[in-house]
C-alpha cells in the first residue's frame, strides 16, 4: 500500500524530517512528548504532538527502576511497536537504551531493529565526543539520528547523579562543539537535557537542524517532556522543569492539547521551568 501517497494530501499528513525542519524555518514551536502505549498514542495523536519518543524513561516510569539503565532493546521494541499501532501523524523516535551502542555496527544493527521490528522512523543515542563516528555510520546508512546531549540518563552512575549540565564555560563550550561536530557527522536533530537556558539558545542559534530540549530554556525549536510527568502519574517529586497540564483540564486529552498550545505559544517552559 502507498500509505504515504494515500495520507499526503489529507488534513493531518504525518509528520517528517522535512516537516520539521520547515517548522524550525517558519519559527513553529515542535511539541514532543514521550510514549509507551497505544492507547496514550492514539490521545497524543489526537493532541496533535509532532513528535513522540519511545523513551527509556520507561525503564523509570513504567517499569519502577531508579535509573534507564536497567531498559534492554527488547523492552523499546516492545513499547515502540505498541505506539506505533496508536498513532499515524506524529514522528515516531526510539531510543537506543544502554549499551546498544557500544560499536558503530552494534548500533547499525540495534537501530535496524528499532526500524524494522518497532516501527521507528529515528534512533535517539546519548551523545558525546564518543558517538560522533557512530552517527557518522548510521548516517551513512541513512539511518536518521537524534543526537541527546546534556544530561545523559544513561550515565548517571559515571557522571554522578541526575544534574544540570553545563554550567561552567569550559563544558558549555564543550557542549556546543560536541553539536556541532554530531551534525556534521549526520545528527537530523539535536535533543537538550537539563542545561542552563541561555546554553539551550546558543546551541540552538549555532545548529542547521531542529533543536529539541526538556529544561534547556524556552531557546529551542521544541520541547519534549515525559507523558506521565506531564499528566501527573509518576508519583512524588517531579524535576522543575515540569509543568503539570492535569491541573484543571478535565481529561487526559485536554491536559496533552493544553501542553501541545504551551509549547507552540511559547508560554512553556516559563523562567520557574528553566535553569
Ligand atoms: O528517555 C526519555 O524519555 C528521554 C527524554 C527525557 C527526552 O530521553
Amino acid at each position: 500500500m502507498y500509505t504515504h501517497l494515500q495520507l499526503r494530501d489529507s488534513a493531518r499528513p504525518p509528520v517528517t524530517l522535512s516537516t520539521l525542519h520547515r517548522m524550525r524555518e517558519a519559527g513553529e514551536a515542535i511539541a514532543s512528548l514521550t510514549c509507551y502505549d497505544a492507547s496514550f498514542a492514539a490521545l497524543v495523536d489526537e493532541a496533535d504532538v509532532d513528535v513522540v519518543l519511545v523513551g527509556d524513561s520507561l525503564g523509570m516510569v513504567i517499569q519502577g527502576h531508579d535509573t534507564t539503565v536497567p531498559v534492554t532493546l527488547d523492552h523499546v521494541i516492545y513499547h515502540c511497536k505498541a505506539v506505533a499501532k496508536g498513532m499515524h501523524r506524529p514522528f515516531l523516535v526510539a531510543d537506543l537504551p544502554f549499551m546498544s551502542y557500544p560499536s558503530r555496527e552494534v548500533a547499525l544493527a540495534n537501530s535496524v531493529r528499532l526500524m524494522q521490528e518497532g516501527g521507528a522512523r529515528m534512533v535517539k543515542l546519548e551523545s558525546g565526543v564518543e558517538q560522533v563516528r557512530i552517527v557518522e555510520f548510521l548516517a551513512s546508512h541513512d539511518i536518521a539520528v537524534c543526537a541527546h546531549l546534556g544530561l545523559r540518563p544513561q550515565s548517571v552512575h559515571k557522571t554522578g547523579g541526575f544534574r544540570v549540565q553545563g554550567r561552567e564555560q569550559d563544558a558549555a563550550a564543550r557542549m556546543l562543539q560536541n553539536a556541532l561536530d554530531l551534525q556534521s557527522a549526520g545528527a537530523d536533530i539535536v535533543l537538550l537535557e537539563c542545561i542552563p537556558s541561555d546554553l539551550g539558545k546558543t546551541i540552538t542559534d549555532a545548529l542547521d537542524v531542529p533543536v529539541i530540549g526538556i529544561g534547556a530554556g524556552p531557546g529551542t525549536n521544541g520541547q519534549i517532556q515525559v507523558l506521565y510527568d506531564i499528566l501527573d502519574i509518576t508519583p512524588g517529586r517531579k524535576p522543575r522543569f515540569v509543568r503539570d497540564f492535569m491541573a484543571g483540564a478535565g481529561t487526559p486529552l485536554s491536559a496533552l492539547k493544553a501542553y501541545v498550545q504551551a509549547v507552540k505559544s511559547r508560554s512553556y517552559p516559563g523562567p520557574e521551568h528553566c535553569f
